[in-house]
């Protein structure tokens, strides 16, 4: 079957739904055939070697873990403005919501309901004086592993680095538990955010693009 007959199938079989694949020729024929691109990313990932146990931190930042039960270190309405800063509408994984992003997003995320359980050790925030300036939250995947469920920094003031300096303490903390990988999702557009990962050390290990298969008209 050629890319183009398999498009026509899933035209045929699956409107209205989101549809995923790994083979750019049949996602170039999806989206000639008419469907639209929800999202082009990659998961890269980062194998973890003993020494990285020993990374030095970064001394321009306070970095604070996570507690046991998955609590942050300083309440969410304090970590919002950072992550709403991160993810304006400009940014290709724009985060909707605005305060509601607390108990739909925040909370969900750290507590085990959405992509696994709180890496607590690895997951922190990133502050300066008293100020929430940057964070990342790490999860153990099923099927996955250690895996970034998210990382952002404030853009106001102009804080580069931050989100490096969170990258390299959530290794170093893995690294001492014995995590052997450290897995992410990054969509293609996000130049910034790949530019940093493939600075730390993580490869592309596959790519996919999900289509929205559009319903009859
Ligand atoms: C990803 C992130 C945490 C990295 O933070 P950081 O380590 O402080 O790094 P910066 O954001 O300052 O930028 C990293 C590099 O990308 C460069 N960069 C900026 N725009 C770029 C672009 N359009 N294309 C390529 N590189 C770009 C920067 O110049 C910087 O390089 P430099 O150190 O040589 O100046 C931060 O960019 C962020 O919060 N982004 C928004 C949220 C996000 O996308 N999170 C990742 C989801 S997968």
């Amino acid at each position: 079957m050629t890319a183009t007959e398999a498009a026509e199938e899933v035209l045929t079989h699956l409107r209205g739904w989101l549809a995923a694949t790994a083979d750019p020729v049949l996602a170039a024929a999806l989206l000639d055939a008419g469907c639209t691109l929800v999202r082009h990313a990659h998961v890269m990932r980062r194998h973890l070697a003993e020494s990285d146990a020993d990374e030095l931190p970064d001394p321009s930042w306070n970095i604070l873990a996570f507690t046991a039960s998955a609590q942050p270190p300083r309440p969410w309405t304090e970590v919002l403005p950072s992550l709403l800063g991160a993810y304006p509408p400009s940014h290709p994984d724009h985060l909707p919501g605005g305060e509601s992003l607390i108990d739909d997003y925040l909370i969900p995320y750290t507590s085990g309901g959405r992509l696994g359980p709180l890496i607590h050790q690895a997951s922190g925030l990133a502050v300066a004086g008293d100020e929430v300036v940057g964070g990342i939250l790490v999860v153990d995947r099923p099927g996955e592993g250690p895996w970034i469920s998210d990382i952002w920094r404030s853009p106001t003031p102009d804080r580069p680095g931050v989100g490096a300096a969170l990258l390299m303490w959530s290794v170093k903390h893995l690294a001492r538990s014995g995590q052997q990988t450290l897995g992410l999702a990054v969509t293609d557009s996000n130049s910034r955010a790949r530019t940093v990962y493939s600075r730390a050390g993580f490869i592309v290990e596959t790519t996919a693009w999900t289509v929205s298969v559009p319903t009859l008209s």
